[in-house]
């Protein structure tokens, strides 16, 4: 719901006033002051005007699990196990993907109750960067860095993908840092240019890092600075 909403259907507090504490900065998210009325706060977050509280957070589940492979990144599956199965059933309701990986990828994957946080992940305006560790069937030709850094041309969406960055680590091995999640979208791009990955690993998602500490198939949840780092 938008502030200036939550603002004005609590404690009669009229539209007008509302912008006006909106504005004279007495109105804190989370602890931090927002004058945007025009900001959507769910209800995982706390709204204060001055010190009262207007909306009280509910509790939300934020997680980063290190994916193993052979899981797919759904809900529910009559086939396949799914990441959900890795997650003790108390925290798994209404957990979403923020930004899934296929079957067979592995590394970062992020889970969280809060709908409106997880998609912002995922929202290609957002340009959020994704990287990930690859390596491919043959070795990487020295163009791909380039036609990556121009775009691939996506067919099937009628689009140019954002500018992508490759990073050479052996002659089948890259560190690649893209700026959407589009369906298949590493092994798409490597198809492009002749290639095709065979292994594929995420590490980070803007500021959220796999910790190195977590095991395949293990979670934690995030830090509050974790959190914050994608609003
Ligand atoms: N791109 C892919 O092709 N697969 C993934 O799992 C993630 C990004």
């Amino acid at each position: 719901m938008k502030l200036s909403r939550i603002l004005s259907n609590q404690n009669g507090i009229s539209r007008r006033r509302a912008n006006v504490l909106l504005a004279a900065g007495r109105v804190c998210v989370d602890g931090e002051v927002c004058k945007e009325g025009s900001r959507d706060i769910s209800r995982f977050r706390e709204v204060r005007l001055d010190q009262e509280i207007i909306q009280q957070a509910d509790p939300a589940h934020y997680l980063m699990l290190n994916k193993p492979a052979g899981y797919l990144s759904a809900t529910r599956d009559p086939i396949h196990p799914t990441v959900m199965d890795l997650i003790e059933p108390a925290v798994r309701n209404h957990l979403h993907i923020g930004g899934r990986l296929d079957r067979a990828s592995t590394g970062l994957l992020i889970l969280s109750s809060d709908g409106l946080w997880s998609r912002r992940l995922t929202e290609p305006r957002v340009k959020i960067p994704k990287v990930y560790r690859v390596t491919t069937a043959y070795p990487i030709s020295p163009d791909t860095a380039d036609r990556f850094a121009e775009g691939i041309w996506f067919d099937y969406e009628q689009l140019r993908t954002s500018p992508a960055r490759l990073e050479q680590m052996g002659p089948a091995e890259a560190r690649l840092t893209i700026y959407e999640g589009r369906y298949h979208q590493v092994k798409r791009m490597f198809h492009a240019v002749g290639n095709r990955v065979t292994s594929l690993h995420r590490e980070r998602m803007g500021d959220l890092v796999l910790d190195p500490d977590l095991p395949a198939g293990k979670y934690r949840p995030l830090t509050a600075a974790e959190i914050s780092s994608i609003d």
